[in-house]
């Protein structure tokens, strides 16, 4: 029988390679996450405080390898053929590099792939860009289903996973007991999706260095000091307010949900948020996600429609368009989208900002790599 190859083109083994002592998924956090952005103030919350792990399913090193062992799996998959990790990629920051995603049997998903570098802090929970899942124990399961996906049904899982030599061993470790069942599988994916936080970014190593994410760091370039300072200052003080939607040192969306950022000037392809609720004043209304990682991220936005982050600058800069939804923090005071009109010096600084958030660390830890991989 030849070895199939995967996504890297080296062979992968049968059975997952794991390390005696599970890897550390329940790191501690930086103070910049325990400590809002500017220390005593009352609008920047703190990371940490933006946490939607919930009480009956907190991270264990042992949960969050089973959830590794199944994000790699592609006995998820109805034809074997993919995993989570065919659409959700390390090196690029867990998502595709393609516009639209190719799942089981070659079907195309209707979105670009989110990438799921600090998921976990987004406080409202919900997941998908038009938000359809409550929570992460709750999306999870519905790639696993989705005919586009991975095409599979719950119960064809359960019995598919018990016939497996290795998974009795990581259920019981993580649960107590081997029994296999989508409630544990879900619960343990959700906790390697949380596990997947990024603090050891360029960005990180300068902000141990001050009191406060406003103060210039030290080890950044006056490119990138110029870009922060874009990024957080308010409109009156010059700055774009990126912060106002990418919210926290995790830059994930605020907690009062979902945002129109003036893509189109009318919904005509997807609704967002519009679609799930059905309502008019939720059209075009999707997650901001979080921009950690978002330098290896690229394509961009729910239809992949920017190549390069400086065409997402160009976008916020020149190109917002008057949605009837369009956010306000996008708006001028008569209503009209802000134009900022930024120099060609400032656009590269605001793209070099976004940069020092890749945090190579991270997509390289082999504890959030494919244990399958010889
Ligand atoms: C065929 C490609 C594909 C596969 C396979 C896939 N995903 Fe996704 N994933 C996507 C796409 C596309 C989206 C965005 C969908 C949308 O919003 O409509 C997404 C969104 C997500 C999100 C939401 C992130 C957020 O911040 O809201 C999570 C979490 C996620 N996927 C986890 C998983 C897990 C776990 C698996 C395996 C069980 C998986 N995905 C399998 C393509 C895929
Ligand atoms: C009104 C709130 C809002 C503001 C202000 C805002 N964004 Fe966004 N951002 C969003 C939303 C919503 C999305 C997702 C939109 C979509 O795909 O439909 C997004 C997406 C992005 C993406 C793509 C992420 C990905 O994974 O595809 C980048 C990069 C980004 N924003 C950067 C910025 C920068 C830089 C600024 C400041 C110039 C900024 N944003 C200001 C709401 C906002």
């Amino acid at each position: 029988m030849s070895i199939p190859a995967c996504d890297s083109g080296l062979p992968f083994s049968s059975a997952p390679q794991l390390p005696n002592t599970p890897f550390d998924y329940t790191v501690d956090l930086p103070a910049h996450f325990i400590e809002p952005g500017i220390p005593g103030s009352t609008t920047q919350i703190a990371v940490i405080d933006h946490d939607n792990t919930p009480a009956d399913n907190p991270i264990s090193d042992h949960g969050a390898t089973l959830g590794r062992v199944l994000f790699y799996d592609r006995n998820l998959s109805q034809d074997l053929s993919s995993s989570c990790a065919t659409c959700h990629r390390q090196l690029h920051g867990f998502s595709d590099p393609a516009i639209r995603s190719i799942g089981f049997s070659g079907k195309e998903t209707k979105r670009h792939s989110m990438g799921l570098t600090n998921a976990r802090f987004y406080k409202r929970g919900r997941a998908f860009w038009d938000e359809q899942a409550r929570s992460l124990e709750e999306q999870v399961l519905i790639p696993v289903q989705d005919a586009f996906e991975l095409g599979t049904d719950l119960k064809v899982i359960e019995q598919r996973l018990a016939t497996l030599e290795y998974y009795p061993a990581l259920f019981e470790n993580a649960f107590g007991d081997d029994q296999i069942n989508s409630d544990r599988i879900s619960k343990a994916l959700a906790q390697f999706v949380r596990s997947l936080v990024s603090f050891e970014s360029k960005y990180d190593e300068g902000r141990a260095a001050v009191d406060r994410f406003t103060a210039a760091f030290p080890n950044f370039t006056d490119e990138e000091n110029r870009g922060k300072e874009l990024f957080l200052k308010s409109n009156t003080e010059g700055g774009l307010a990126c912060v106002s939607c990418h919210a926290t040192e995790a830059f994930v969306g605020v907690h009062t949900g979902p945002k129109n950022n003036g893509l189109d000037v009318v919904t005509l392809l997807d609704p967002g948020i519009g679609g799930i609720i059905g309502a008019d004043s939720l059209d075009g209304m999707f997650k901001p996600p979080s921009l950690r990682n978002v330098g290896v991220r690229s394509p961009y936005m729910h239809d992949g429609r920017f190549a390069t982050l400086r065409e997402v600058v160009d976008h916020y800069s020149d190109g917002v368009e008057a949605h009837q939804n369009l956010s306000d923090e996008l708006k001028d005071e008569s209503g009209q989208p802000l134009r900022f009109t930024l120099s060609e010096t400032d656009k590269q600084a605001l793209v070099a900002f976004l940069h020092s958030l890749t945090d190579n660390k991270m997509l390289n830890d082999p504890k959030f790599s494919d244990p399958f991989r010889r």
